[in-house]
């Protein structure tokens, strides 16, 4: 895909949930709009959504795709990383991530972005995607899901 039309995907996105969540206020129903309009619009997003950070564990959220883990420790996988570092993790090759956990052996890339409330920073959840192709996610795409995340929590 080219950088153009990744881009112009993520504006229309952004231009959607603008529409869908003017005025909302219920992060699950946010979590759950988001999932859905990023895993519709992107054909390789395999697994789309949200963990929660609920009593300092990550616990699974709104999210789109085939079943997954429930419960993930801080540190632990890619999203367990990204949640103890506050730091969106590109990870190329599942395969080769130390400690990853495959929760779909159909999963070969991914990213873990961090969602902050905007109002005390304090790290709400993390929204992770999924790909069936290796080395989906770069540098663009996490710009782009990081200014999605900031315009709405
Ligand atoms: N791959 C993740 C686990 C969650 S599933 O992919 C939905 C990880 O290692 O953090």
């Amino acid at each position: 895909m080219t950088n153009d039309k990744k881009a112009k995907i993520y504006a229309d996105c952004l231009l959607k949930l603008k529409g869908l969540l003017e005025g909302e206020q219920d992060d699950i129903v946010k979590m759950a709009s988001i999932s859905s309009v990023l895993h519709q619009a992107f054909e390789q997003f395999y697994w789309t959504g949200f963990y929660r950070m609920i009593d300092g564990v990550l616990v699974i959220g709104p999210y789109q795709g085939t079943p997954a883990c429930i419960r993930i420790a801080v540190g632990k996988g890619v999203c367990g990383v990204a949640a103890e570092t506050g730091e969106t993790q590109i990870v190329d090759d599942v395969h080769s991530f130390p400690g990853h956990i495959a929760c779909d052996a159909a999963s070969a890339s991914e990213i873990v972005i961090p969602v902050r409330n905007r109002i005390d920073g304090e790290m709400i959840a993390v929204l992770d995607i999924d790909s069936t192709s290796q080395k989906s996610f770069d540098d663009m795409d996490a710009d782009h899901l990081e200014s999605i995340i900031a315009q709405f929590f």
